[in-house]
């Protein structure tokens, strides 16, 4: 079946918080982006956040750090906005704190302003192939500091991919971009016995910025 972006996360937009199952993989995911934000000192006071679905990477962002002053996130579709704003509506955040929830698409949005930490969780693999290279310069331009995507990798590309699912050289990528001075990878992974080891096959991307 022949994935149109647009059509496919409008459609799926509608039932994606209520189809969403929270497990063990997410789990470490979160707690990875956490530990290792904290451990690298990654300060930040504004945020944008780029497929923000229902809220769940906002909630955990704006829980995990208080300094946050302005925290801006954009989704295509209009329902995982409508969620996004109930979900963060219910938890008590610091006074001032500028919170706002847009739809918007990110291969169409202009950049008018830049952010001290950019975070885009599991959407750029979403990204046609043939837009990806422009959008990760939207993000990279966005920032005035840090740009950190969670997406799934592997260096041996899945016989079985989903059509709305790509693995992009996000390294690669980043370095051909002259605003980028530094890109870590860290696997999400947790190794232990076979019965405790974890592979989510996602890692997190880290680029550090100079605009
Ligand atoms: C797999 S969900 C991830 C949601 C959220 N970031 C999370 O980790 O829970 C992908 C999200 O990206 C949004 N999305 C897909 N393409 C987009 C685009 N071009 N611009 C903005 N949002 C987009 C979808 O609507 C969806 O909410």
């Amino acid at each position: 079946m022949s994935y149109i972006p647009r059509e496919y996360w409008l459609k799926h937009g509608r039932t994606y918080k209520d189809d969403f199952r929270y497990n063990k993989l997410f789990e470490l995911q979160e707690r990875v982006l956490i530990d290792y934000m904290k451990q690298n000192s990654t300060s930040f006071s504004s945020v944008l956040e780029i497929g923000c679905g229902f809220g769940r990477i906002t909630k955990l962002l704006l829980t995990n750090f208080a300094g946050i002053s302005e925290y801006h996130a954009i989704d295509i579709s209009p329902e995982q906005i409508q969620n996004a704003r109930q979900l963060i509506e219910k938890e008590v955040f610091k006074n001032g704190l500028n919170l706002d929830f847009a739809v918007g698409d990110i291969t169409s949005l202009q950049v008018q302003k830049k952010y001290d930490l950019v975070i885009a969780a599991e959407v750029l693999m979403h990204i046609l192939p043939e837009e990806i290279r422009d959008v990760m310069h939207k993000l990279v331009k966005s920032s005035n500091k840090h740009v950190l995507n969670i997406d799934w990798y592997e260096e041996q590309r899945s016989k079985k991919a989903a059509s709305h699912n790509f693995i992009h050289p996000y390294e690669i990528i980043y370095r051909e971009f002259s605003e980028v001075k530094h890109i870590s990878r860290v696997p999400i992974s947790k190794k232990g016995s076979w019965l405790r080891s974890i592979d989510t096959k996602q890692s997190l991307f880290h680029a550090i910025v100079n605009n």
